[in-house]
């Protein structure tokens, strides 16, 4: 892990990790600062792990970072769900035991062989018998597959929908679902209601297409997975606690006519991982109710640039000031026009050049969305003790439980 920022002197300020965002703007960096907070990640990862009713693989492509998979490992997560063979190769050399599963409904056949033959991939998701055949030539027919059938189900709950580009309607399912039950051990059925996925309901419309494909079909089916699409809570956006989703999908799963013994998955990426990072940036410039700051959207803002995402906001500053708060956007610092995150952002009305302001909740598709266009690339990461700026977990996990780490 990148414990401290060298070019900061962070290294020499303190031991090991650093109390928060205030420590570090001391420093006055130059660049944006990632502050990672690996305890809200395991938090988090045990949170799912104990309360899930069935087993979590966490989506890597939230957030790809190996110190990352190595805390959610730690907190007992070991099924990852990864989408390419990057991924693929990125957690084998990770987390040698972890178990992988294939969960792009569209895979190039090269990547199908190297992730049976060369990293034991056994589990691929797929939406038409095509993806199946080129399943079954790259893995050169072998039987010790389970093959996941993704349906198509409404986003109509969440926030970002996932409801276009994959999956095959439950009235068309069955000859998917007949195909990949001959053709292999084991079968799923897959689903994704959307990413930030308001509400309970979300899960329990989609199983309701799992049973009309199910029943359709005629097949017996030895796992259900409910995909991604938990929240976390960001300002505008608070969710009902995660029990509640949890027992809704229990609830849903105990009435399909599945086997006795089938399994239920979930695949969360958002919800493990959004607490995890978030990021120091300095104000470089302020025009009225816009601030011009050194992040932005090809930077870790790309939902809050393309999709209006609001994160939550606070000023860093001796001292703090005693002004109202009031609504900014931002710009960020590449010379283009779209670089912008229009908000609103509340902070002190007095804000100016040269402040700092620690932006929330951008461990999940914020870090893992960055570029280094136009020059401005990421600055350093440096650990954390705080509490994230907002959060699902605290105090729902206060009892020490058991990890994948054993202490000798
Ligand atoms: C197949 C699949 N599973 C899981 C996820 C993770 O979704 P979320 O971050 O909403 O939990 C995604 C996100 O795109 C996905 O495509």
């Amino acid at each position: 892990m990148h414990e401290h920022h060298s070019a900061l002197g962070l290294a020499a300020a303190h031991s090991g990790t650093v109390s928060g965002a205030a420590a570090i703007a001391k420093l006055r960096p130059a660049q944006p600062v990632t502050l990672l907070r690996p305890h809200a990640a395991r938090r988090a990862a045990r949170f799912f792990v104990e309360k899930f009713p069935g087993k979590p693989m966490y989506a890597v492509k939230a957030n790809p970072s190996p110190d990352l998979l190595q805390v959610l490992w730690e907190g007992g997560v070991t099924h990852f769900d990864v989408a390419s063979i990057a991924e693929v190769r990125l957690v084998a050399r990770t987390l040698p035991e972890a178990t992988l599963c294939f969960m792009h409904p569209v895979k190039a056949e090269e990547a199908i062989a190297e992730a049976y033959f060369t990293h034991g991939v056994r589990t691929f998701s797929l939406d038409t018998v095509e993806e199946l055949e080129k399943i079954v030539r790259a893995t050169h027919g072998a039987r010790d597959l389970t093959l996941c059938v993704r349906l198509r189900v409404s986003s109509d709950h969440s926030k970002l929908s996932l409801a276009s580009k994959f999956g095959v309607e439950a009235a068309e399912a069955a000859p998917v679902l007949m195909a990949a039950r001959q053709a292999a051990d084991a079968l799923g059925i897959c689903f994704h209601v959307g990413s930030q996925a308001m509400t309970p309901a979300a899960y329990t419309q989609a199983m309701e297409r799992v049973r009309a494909a199910i029943v359709e079909a005629g097949v017996t089916v030895d796992v259900v997975d409910v995909g991604g699409g938990f929240p976390s809570v960001y300002p505008g956006m608070e969710p009902p606690p995660l029990e509640a989703y949890f027992a809704a999908i229990h609830e849903a799963f105990e009435s399909l006519p599945v086997s006795y013994s089938a399994e239920l998955w979930c695949e969360p990426g958002r919800a493990l991982c959004a607490e995890y990072a978030s990021l120091l940036v300095r104000v470089e410039k302020r025009r009225g109710e816009e601030l011009y700051i050194n992040d932005g959207a090809y930077g870790a803002l790309f939902d809050a640039a393309h999709v209006g995402w609001r994160f939550p906001t606070d000023l860093i500053r001796d001292g703090g000031s005693d002004a109202k708060d009031m609504a900014f956007s931002f710009y960020g610092p590449t010379c283009d026009d779209m670089d912008r995150m229009a908000g609103p952002f509340m902070l002190p009305a007095d804000i100016a050049a040269g402040d700092y302001i620690e932006i929330g909740m951008l461990g999940a598709y914020g870090c893992a969305m960055r570029t280094g266009f136009n020059g401005f690339t990421a600055g350093e990461a440096v650990i954390v003790e705080d509490e994230p700026m907002a959060s699902l977990y605290r105090g729902t996990m206060e009892q020490p439980v058991s990890s994948n780490v054993i202490t000798l």
